[in-house]
């Protein structure tokens, strides 16, 4: 049993997708959130910028005396796969969100054509079609940078009756539907808050896997396993900070996580 806090953090409001799932799932746990909204986003950056962030990310959850650092951001696992961030920090437990993603994908595709999404580094890095082929050889991965997303969805552009975000998906889309996808990986956190419109515009024999989702209910399993889950009874207390304007970050947290009880505040990650 550890009553200490799960860490979680995006460069954004993405991860409360991840957030929503924990709370979900394992509610009696105390969660810290950091959202870097003054840097957002990351998808876009160098790799050594974004392991750079990333570090500095983890040094500020790491002053909170987490027991596990979830990555609830598609860019920064994508790094982690090849650059040690977590290297010199005293955080025993971590996960990120590609291979939770990767293995809900392959048990969900019955044509073997996955579909993956996401920011245009964890794209380029080639990081979930790699995981896919270690597992799953046989299955042909299509994936597609979305850039455009990520600001329609940290704006609040997220419902299906926005003509800018139905124009974008189905530009951005068009590919998976030629190449006939049955999965698609929702590869960055951020996106699930676009699941209306990209579900309409894949139609509806397609599986769409949120990322963040599954990456939480992998830590449960990894708390779970390594007897460190919570016996608390009651709510565990929710504490959001993010690096820019409080004001706009209430609003995006509402539309993620609905009316919940929640503190939120500003922070500096320059240390
Ligand atoms: N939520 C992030 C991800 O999963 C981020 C987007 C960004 O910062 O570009 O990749």
């Amino acid at each position: 049993m550890n009553n200490s806090a799960i860490g979680v953090f995006d460069s954004g409001v993405g991860g409360l997708t991840c957030v929503g799932e924990l709370r979900r799932i394992m509610p009696c746990e105390n969660i810290v959130y950091l959202g870097d909204t003054a840097r957002v986003p990351y998808g876009t950056k160098s790799r050594d910028t974004i392991a750079h962030y990333a570090r500095q990310d983890i040094r500020f959850l790491e002053r909170h005396d987490v027991k596990m650092v979830l990555v609830a951001c598609g860019t920064v696992s994508s790094v982690m796969m090849t650059v040690p961030i977590f290297e010199g920090s005293s955080v025993r437990a971590f996960g990120g969100v590609i291979e939770p993603a990767v293995e809900a994908a392959c048990k969900a595709t019955r044509n073997c054509r996955i579909g993956v999404i996401g920011t245009p580094a964890t794209i380029r890095s080639e990081c979930y079609a790699d995981a896919i082929k270690k597992i799953r050889p046989d299955i042909r991965v299509t994936a597609k940078a979305c850039p455009m997303f990520v600001p329609l969805v940290e704006n609040g552009y997220t419902s299906p009756q926005d003509k800018v975000s139905r124009l974008i998906a189905e530009e951005y889309l068009e590919v998976m539907r030629e190449e006939q996808v049955d999965t698609l990986i929702l590869g960055c956190t951020h996106y699930p808050m676009l699941e209306a419109v990209i579900g309409e515009v894949m139609g509806e024999g397609v599986t769409l896997i949120s990322s963040g989702r599954e990456a939480a209910r992998a830590a449960r399993d990894a708390l779970e396993k390594a007897d460190a889950l919570t016996d608390r009874r009651e709510k565990g207390a929710l504490e959001l900070y993010c690096t820019d304007s409080e004001e706009l970050f209430a609003e995006n947290a509402a539309a993620f996580l609905g009316k919940v009880d929640m503190s939120i505040s500003k922070c500096s990650l320059t240390i």
